[in-house]
Parts: structure tokens; C-alpha cells; sequence
């Protein structure tokens, strides 16, 4: 049999999780969020969550992987056994639904990457940029073509395997992406009247926070921090018992925070200094933005500096995402990791194609009201990770509790001083807080 892998390094293992948090979540979603929900108070409310809950359950997975040694479903089979493994099987479900129109959406990433090149983003006005976008990703053939590309990718790095797929995956295109979100922050806060956007962010307003503002928080720390799947178990399984894993955590939580409060930097600044409208998400991204460079010299180049920062943010998100499920089908049930990157990879390809096509010829069918590309985002995001979050804390907090304790203590023994906080967290805070937003998602109040 094969010797399952270990991370060669600490840090390797710290920019892959960290890879895996940084995503479309962080660049495209957060900042328009943060700014419609009250800019400064959504902020100090996303922090809170961030850094209690989000890093807990973090934690939480974390150690699930390193004690199991096993992929999401395998590890609450080996710790405990019963219907717990169907903890993990939620999780695999979530990873094929999101990965299929998380691809497609990437795929137009790497689109607007071709098309920067070829200079046809140059157009100045938002309409004609709009205009074709809305031609784009209705087009029944190029937008899969490049969900494929995309998948392609990601299979790739997936079946070279931990070490020498997705740990040096990571560990090129991780520092490649702080560089890009540098150079354009810096582009974007000295262009004229970008103190506006900043202020957008930043500037707390209370009189916008109601309980909605508290859940959207919690969802989007969830999504972002990529919990709930079981994505972080898989990933915490390569590790060794002797890593500092509370500190690594640590490190993932505050890398995912400042990309997405720098994403927010670069992006609203851009969008005031040219007089547009924090539009949300797909519009923000793919319309507001392309014009906003459009005005700008070497706009072109920007442009495609912005996409790529896009597509590798969302390639490394990808990679964890199909990992997920590789790993069973590699732990559980002896498939060759190249075999069943590849299978997985085809289903999971095939399985977006009607969220793509439903941006256009397919528009039309609808179920429960929801178009077939949000119905996927609905029952992943607010029913499958949700549910999968709250039973890994209750699983950690209740079933394993006494072990999960000496697992994050000292090689010595010491218990950390936060190892109680981290118990009340997963005991009560987390699975109350889930069951609040798991409710208020599915309209019950
Ligand atoms: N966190 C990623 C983002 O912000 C998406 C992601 C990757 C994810 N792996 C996940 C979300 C696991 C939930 C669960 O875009």
C-alpha cells in the first residue's frame, strides 16, 4: 500500500490551508458585503466572527484531520463510527456541488485574463462592458470551454499528489498572489478621490446592523475560512503530531482576513475614484472593475494583473475543494489518486455545465424560484456547510472532547491557557450561532 502523505513543511502546509481560504469568497464577495452591511461595523462584527468562531471550528477540523489521519468521511468513522461519517459525507456532497459552479465562475476568470490581453476590456463605458458580459457568459460554448480549462488545471495539481502537486502548488502561487495584491492596492489608493472608498469600508455604520447583518457576517466567515466541508480536516490529516497546529490556524484566519480587508482596499478605492457604483458581486468584478481600468494608463495591464490575481486565488481554493473528495476515494477506497483525480474532475465538470448554461439558453428553469447556478450556491452554502459546521464543533466539543484537549496541548503536556475558551466556543457559541444562521437561511425567521 501507499504511504499516506505527510506536509513537507509547516509553512507548506500554512500557505496551502491559507490557499484553500483565500478565494472568489475573499476578492469578490467580501468587499461589496462589507460595504452594503455598514462598511466599519460589518468589519468589527466580521472580526468577532472571525476570530472566535471561525477560528474554533477551524481548530476543530484541523485536529479532526491530524488525530484520524483520514479524509473527511473516514476520519469521524475512525474517531467514532455510528452516523457520524455522515458529517463527511455532507461535506463531499458540498464539495461536488460548489466545485462545479465554482469552476465556472474561475473559467470566466481566466476568460477576462485572455481578453485583457487582447484589449478587449478597453472600452470606457460600463454599458458596452456590461453588454458583454451578459453576451459572455450566456454563450453556450466559450464559458465551458474555460470551466474546463480550469478543472483541467486543478486536476492537475491535485494528481501530482500532496507534496508535489498541492504544496508547491501553493507555495509558488501564494506569494505570487500577495505580490499582485500589493502592486494594485498601491495602484488603486493614489488614484484621485480614492479617500471615498476607503472611507466606504471603513467607516462605521451602525445604524445599518441588524441580526441580517450578524448572519451574513457569520456566512461569510464560514465560506471564507473554508469551513464546514471538511476541507481543513482533509488538509489537517497531512499533518504531524508534533506541529504547532493552533498556531497554524492562527496564521490561515489572519491571512484570510487581511486579503480580504486588502481586496476591499483595492477595490473600492477604484470603484469611487471613477465616480461607479459598488455593485454587487458578478457586476463588481467582470463590469465595474473593467471599466475602472479601462480610464486608467497601462489600464489593459492592470486589467490583467487583476485577473490573474483572481484566477490564482480561486485555482488554489479550487485544488482543496477537489481534494476533499480525492481523498476518500484514495483512503476509503483504495483508488489511485491519479485515476480518481481524474474521474472526480469529469463528474464534477460535467455537473457545471447546466450552472453555466443556465446564464443563458437554460435561463428559463427554475426550481423553488432559483435559477439551476443558485440553487447549487443555495443548498451548498446555506444548508450542507452550515450543517456540516455545526456537528464538527458538536463532534469536538462532546464526542471527543477529552482527546481533542490533549491534542492541541505542548509536547510536554502543557494545556495552551485558551484550551477552555476554545471548549465554550465549540461546546455552546459555535453550534447556537450555526443553528441561528442555518435557520435564518432557510426563511424559518
Ligand atoms: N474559501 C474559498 C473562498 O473564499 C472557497 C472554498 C474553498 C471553500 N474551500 C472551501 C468554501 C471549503 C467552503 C468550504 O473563495
Amino acid at each position: 500500500m501507499i504511504q499516506r502523505e505527510y506536509w513537507g513543511s509547516r509553512l507548506g502546509f500554512i500557505l496551502a490551508a491559507a490557499g484553500s481560504a483565500v478565494g472568489l469568497g475573499n476578492i469578490w464577495k467580501f468587499p461589496y458585503v462589507a460595504g452594503a452591511n455598514g462598511g466599519g461595523a460589518f468589519l468589527l462584527i466580521y472580526l468577532a466572527m472571525v476570530f472566535t468562531i471561525g477560528l474554533s471550528v477551524m481548530l476543530a477540523e484541523m485536529v479532526i484531520g491530524r488525530m484520524s489521519r483520514k479524509n473527511a468521511i473516514g476520519a469521524f468513522a475512525k474517531l467514532k463510527g455510528g452516523a457520524w461519517p455522515l458529517v463527511g459525507l455532507c461535506g463531499v456532497a458540498a464539495a461536488f456541488i460548489i466545485l462545479s459552479f465554482y469552476s465556472v465562475v474561475a473559467g470566466w476568470t481566466v476568460a477576462y485574463m485572455v481578453k485583457s490581453v487582447a484589449g478587449e476590456l478597453a472600452l470606457a463605458d460600463s454599458g458596452a462592458l456590461g453588454g458583454m458580459f451578459g453576451d459572455f457568459i450566456a454563450n453556450p460554448v466559450s464559458p465551458i470551454f474555460y470551466h474546463a480549462l480550469f478543472m483541467a488545471l486543478t486536476v492537475f495539481v491535485v494528481l501530482s499528489g500532496v507534496g508535489a502537486g498541492i504544496e508547491r502548488a501553493s507555495k509558488i502561487l501564494m506569494p505570487a498572489l500577495f505580490g499582485l495584491l500589493v502592486i494594485l492596492i498601491i495602484r488603486a489608493v493614489t488614484l484621485p478621490g480614492a479617500a471615498e472608498g476607503v472611507a466606504f469600508l471603513l467607516q462605521p455604520d451602525f445604524s445599518k446592523v441588524t441580526w441580517n447583518t450578524v448572519s451574513e457576517a457569520l456566512s461569510q466567515a464560514f465560506f471564507s475560512l473554508s469551513l464546514g466541508m471538511g476541507a481543513m480536516i482533509t488538509y489537517g490529516s497531512y499533518l504531524g503530531k508534533k506541529d504547532n497546529i493552533a498556531g497554524s490556524a492562527g496564521w490561515v484566519t489572519l491571512l484570510d482576513t487581511s486579503v480580504a480587508v486588502m481586496a476591499g482596499l483595492l477595490i473600492l478605492p477604484a470603484v469611487f475614484a471613477f465616480g461607479f457604483d459598488p455593485a454587487a458581486g458578478p457586476g463588481l468584478t467582470f463590469i465595474t472593475l473593467p471599466a475602472v481600468f479601462a480610464q486608467m494608463p497601462f489600464g489593459s495591464f492592470f486589467a490583467f494583473l487583476f485577473f490573474l490575481l483572481l484566477a490564482i486565488a480561486a485555482l488554489t481554493s479550487a485544488v482543496s475543494i477537489l481534494e476533499v473528495v480525492v481523498a476518500y476515494f484514495v483512503d476509503d477506497r483504495r483508488i489511485h489518486r491519479k485515476t480518481a483525480s481524474i474521474a472526480v474532475g469529469v463528474i464534477i465538470f460535467l455537473l457545471g455545465i447546466p450552472s453555466s448554461l443556465s446564464m443563458g439558453i437554460w435561463g428559463e428553469f427554475t426550481l423553488f424560484g432559483l435559477g439551476f447556478f443558485d440553487l447549487m450556491d443555495a443548498i451548498s452554502s446555506k444548508l450542507l456547510l452550515p450543517v456540516g459546521g455545526l456537528f464538527i464543533s458538536l463532534f469536538v466539543g462532546w464526542v471527543i472532547w477529552p482527546a481533542a484537549k490533549q491534542d492541541v496541548a505542548g509536547a510536554n503536556g502543557v494545556m495552551p491557557f485558551w484550551v477552555d475558551g476554545w471548549g465554550v466556543i465549540v461546546k455552546f457559541v459555535a453550534p447556537a450561532a450555526i443553528a441561528f444562521i442555518l435557520l435564518k437561511g432557510l426563511g424559518v425567521f
